[in-house]
């Protein structure tokens, strides 16, 4: 086998010394450190962080609508805080019990999701964890690289030692944790695309899979976990349910958010590469970059009992308050607690109704918005009394000839 040639750089010893004491604490090598940086230098093809003389500061004067942006067209590579992931988790826990993990769209040394079911593989009582890091993840390898080989790589966990995982510096044991003859890091054959043969073969073999997937795929994403008819915990957008292939599932009750996150913004960490450039971003006091994203929610088939909580309904119906669209036999309602009590038709809701949605309490019948019309069957259409409208562009509703929002359309259920 070809042994790697030394190479001798000139260091100032007190860096040495500083940077040395660092990559202790890490848990690697000074040799591997300036291998990661050379990797990264090549994966990138540059720099890989900003080469300032101060740090940026987190810019304040522009607004959320340029993050979301953010959040649907840039890289895709958001990495979840450890207390949103673990608030969600453990309202799981007695689901996740004796079930095997997947966590296909990772990073498993940068991964909250990873760290979280490490150290609680054995107070939930795991079956198993496997986290596969994709080829393409600005993060891969930069904690714990593994030599040779690209960058995709499965870790897979069937045991932990509870007493030794967690370093007294916060960080996992890595090391003895791959030691343990149950446990393996390797590497993909192919890039760790979670459309892959291998990761759909690892993807078939679990039975639950929790991640945070990049949002630009999350709709093939859910479609592949919907085909494998998987149970599924996964973060993304409150956008992604009007779109025709997920509003569906919300509305069939096969898919519906989580027991957490209803409302504000979460952070995320980002690539030190990615752009500091909208309000709520910054660098954290470990020298984490970090972004805000709004609309965030999980997504989820596992029960949850959120969601047979009823909403509190206080407002009556009047013809004034609750005008009627043109084109639908429904009335708008502007706002999910103004639904009206004593109506017992069809109602256009906003989005965020899903936010309360109990199955034990409404009907979805379907979302007008400017898809409806070729989104539905034409039996959904007449029970809510559609008519084409010359302003409503495949059938968003149309109150005193203008277009409403897009509305999801809810019926009461008779208890
Ligand atoms: C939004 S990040 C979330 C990372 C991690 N799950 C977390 O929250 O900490 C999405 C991850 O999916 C990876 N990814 C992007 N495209 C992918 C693909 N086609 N297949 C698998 N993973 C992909 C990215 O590199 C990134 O690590």
């Amino acid at each position: 086998m070809p042994t790697k040639p030394t190479t001798t750089i000139r260091i100032d010893p007190d860096l040495k010394k500083r940077a040395g004491e660092i990559f202790d604490d890490i848990g690697i090598s000074m040799s591997a450190a300036i291998n990661t940086f050379l990797k990264a230098v090549v994966r990138e093809r540059t720099m890989p962080f900003d080469i300032k003389t101060d740090r940026p500061k987190p810019h304040t004067n522009s607004g959320n609508a340029k993050l979301n942006h953010a959040f649907i067209v840039k890289k895709d590579e958001f990495y979840t805080q450890y207390e949103d992931v673990e608030k969600e988790m453990l309202n799981h826990r007695k689901q996740l019990k004796g079930k095997t993990i997947l966590c296909n769209c990772d990073d498993p040394f940068e991964s909250a999701f990873f760290r979280f079911f490490v150290i609680h593989f054995n107070r939930i009582g795991l079956a198993g964890l496997t986290s596969t890091c994709y080829a393409g993840s600005p993060m891969a390898g930069r904690e714990y690289p593994l030599e040779g080989g690209t960058s995709a790589y499965k870790a897979v966990v069937t045991e932990v030692r509870d007493d030794t995982i967690v370093r007294p510096d916060g960080s996992l044991d890595l090391e003895s944790l791959f030691a343990m003859p149950g446990n393996s890091l390797v590497h993909l054959a192919g890039d760790g695309d979670f459309r892959s043969d291998e990761c759909e073969a690892l993807l078939a073999e679990a039975d639950i899979v929790a991640t945070n997937p990049p949002f630009s795929l999350f709709r093939q994403y859910i479609d592949l976990l919907v085909r494998y008819e998987k149970d599924f915990i996964i973060l993304g957008n409150m956008n992604a349910t009007t779109t025709k292939e997920i509003f569906p599932l919300f509305r069939d009750n096969k898919v519906w958010y989580g027991e957490s996150i209803r409302s504000g913004d979460r952070k995320f960490f980002v690539p030190d590469s990615y752009p500091l450039n909208a309000s709520g971003c910054g660098i954290d006091e470990n020298g984490r970059r970090f972004i805000r994203v709004t609309g965030v929610r999980w997504f989820t088939n596992l029960e949850t009992s959120r969601r047979h909580e009823p909403l509190e309904l206080t407002h009556l119906y009047s013809p004034d308050e609750y005008p009627r669209y043109e084109n639908y036999n429904a009335i708008e309602v502007g706002r999910t607690q103004n639904i009206p009590i004593d109506y017992e038709g069809i109602m256009g809701v906003p989005i965020t109704f899903l936010d309360n949605y109990s199955p034990d309490q409404f009907e979805i019948i379907m979302l007008a918005n400017g898809n409806a019309h070729s989104n539905v069957s034409s039996k959904t259409l007449s029970e809510a009394m559609y008519r084409q409208h010359p302003e409503d562009k495949g059938g968003v509703g149309i109150i005193n000839g203008q277009r409403s929002y897009a509305r999801i359309l809810i019926r009461k259920k008779s208890l």
